[in-house]
């Protein structure tokens, strides 16, 4: 079963108001979309293996840990995915980036890939896919979908704002991804925004809007 957990530290809570708010303009919520990422990445990074290696500081021999588990890849869902891509990397600045492009043809609602460019070697990967906002949960959930059939076995979705519903819809058909979220919404709206949410995550990035 899928883990979801609420990273609701105090500073995220702060800016995730920022963010919110329908005064804050592009520039500003560029930057605090990627501090939020960065923030949150210390929790979606908790579990990554240790090792002993020696090393000798100016003063004496000693045992340090250091990193030893799998390879990063962060994969942003375009387009608004891509704006916590930075705050990641500045985390963990060895990780690769793969793309995944995604819309739904509106007649069968079924999700079609427009582009998909993935690190070579994503099956020996921890995959950290980044969404804004899990609405509906069909594209996250598509996207998952996507990156198995790549060979993707090892994945975790990042998100900023849920909703209850797009988190059942992503635990039910991956119950082997677990899901980190800065919080969890009431609803949607008819338009399948989240409610209160933040608008728009891709125009309010790009200033599309
Ligand atoms: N995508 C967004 O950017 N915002 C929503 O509220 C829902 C989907």
């Amino acid at each position: 079963m899928s883990k979801v957990t609420l990273i609701d530290h105090p500073l995220i809570q702060h800016k995730l108001t920022l963010l919110r708010d329908k005064k804050t303009g592009a520039k500003d919520f560029r930057e605090l979309v990627n501090e939020i990422a960065m923030l949150m990445g210390y929790e979606v990074t908790r579990d990554f293996q240790l090792e002993n290696v020696e090393i000798e500081t100016p003063i004496c021999k000693a045992t340090g840990k250091m990193l030893t588990g799998k390879k990063v890849a962060i994969v942003p869902i375009l387009r608004a995915g891509l704006g916590m891509v930075d705050g990641m990397l500045k985390l963990i600045p060895a990780a690769k980036v793969g793309h995944i492009g995604l819309y739904r043809n509106e007649e069968t609602l079924k999700p079609v890939e427009y582009y998909c460019k993935l690190p070579q070697d994503i099956a020996e990967r921890e995959v950290i896919i980044t969404e804004p906002m899990l609405a509906t949960g069909g594209s996250s959930s598509d996207a998952i979908t996507l990156l198995k059939k790549r060979g993707a076995k090892n994945i975790r979705l990042m998100c900023l704002v849920c909703s209850k519903q797009g988190l059942e819809v992503v635990t039910n058909e991956h119950p082997d991804v677990d899901i980190y979220t800065a919080a969890i919404d009431e609803k949607l709206n008819e338009h399948g925004y989240i409610v209160p949410g933040l608008g728009d995550a891709g125009d309010r990035l790009f200033g599309t809007k």
